[in-house]
């Protein structure tokens, strides 16, 4: 790896992570030299540093057991901080307890899906929204929602555990914009999907960024969440090792070998496709 690839936006650089507001006055997210872990065990993030602003996709690659997901946890307050700060604009986050971090506009959409699967669509749709302020702004935000999810109109009276796993993810994905939050946490939305399903999901992505929300997304699948990408950081034993925009990581050697090698079908030194490749296939 060429030394100038290496920590475009080093983890202690205090200034590079303060990026949390646009002329709007719509407010990122700011992540600020934090260190956590599980209780009683050894810290799994080493002060790391980043921000989302709004209307950004932000992807974190790395391998297996790198952070990505303590990562995720650790904003969403499912882990406290152990060091370090958690902010969206000027809000503090770090030390809330997660429900209210939540409702302060954070939604962590977990690995794997967590639908409840005996409850209809609509009312999967409708817990989400717990936080909102009454019934009809529920009902409001319940029909924005399925106007950014479409597809999700057909199956609003079935139960969800009914859906395939694709749908299920669209769902989950769903149930997270019901809070109406500003940044959005996703913890490898792609995974177990089959590929039009991906196209999808990564379309949807496309369009909370549209829609202002901050997105950071953790992805396996490189090749195919760069293009949607407007930033990447690259974790590696709970500390950011390489960081910098989608298309000068899509063309760094060090993420071509790593990450978009013979895996998912291309060569080395192939460039990733654009966003509107990717959309097509
Ligand atoms: N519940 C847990 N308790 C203790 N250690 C954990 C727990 N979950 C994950 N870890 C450890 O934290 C490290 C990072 O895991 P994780 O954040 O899940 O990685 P990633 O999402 O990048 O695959 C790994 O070493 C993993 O073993
Ligand atoms: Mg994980």
């Amino acid at each position: 790896m060429a030394p100038e690839e290496r920590d475009v936006i080093p983890g202690r650089r205090r200034s590079r992570a303060v990026a949390p507001g646009d002329a709007s006055g719509a407010v990122g997210l700011v992540v600020e030299d934090v260190v956590s872990g599980y209780r009683g065990a050894p810290s799994v993030v080493h002060d790391m540093s980043l921000s989302v602003a709004p209307g950004e996709v932000v992807a974190v690659l790395g391998r297996n057991g790198a952070g990505k997901t303590t990562l995720l946890s650790t904003i969403s307050g499912v882990l406290r901080c152990r060091r370090g700060r958690v902010a969206l604009g000027d809000e503090q986050l770090s030390g809330m307890p997660a429900p209210r971090i939540a409702a302060a506009g954070v939604a962590h959409v977990p690995e794997g899906r967590r639908v409840i699967p005996g409850m209809s669509v609509d009312d999967n749709l409708r817990l989400g929204g717990y936080s909102l302020r009454s019934r009809t702004v529920i009902e409001e935000q319940l029909r924005s929602v399925i106007g950014l999810f479409p597809m999700l109109e057909p199956w609003r009276r079935r139960v969800a555990g009914s859906l395939s796993g694709g749908e299920q993810q669209m769902l989950a994905i769903a149930r997270g914009l019901m809070g109406k939050p500003r940044v959005v946490l996703l913890d490898e939305p792609l995974t177990g999907l089959a590929p039009i399903l991906r196209a999808e999901v990564l379309g949807v992505v496309d369009a909370m960024r549209t829609a202002g929300h901050a997105i950071l997304i953790v992805e396996q699948n490189a090749a195919e969440t760069l293009p949607f990408a407007d930033r990447v950081l690259v974790i590696h034993e709970g500390r950011i090792t390489l960081s910098g925009s989608a298309a000068e990581m899509a063309s760094s050697s060090a993420i071509q070998e790593e990450y978009l090698g013979l895996p998912i079908g291309r060569t080395a030194g192939e460039p990733c496709p654009t966003r509107e490749e990717s959309r097509r296939w």
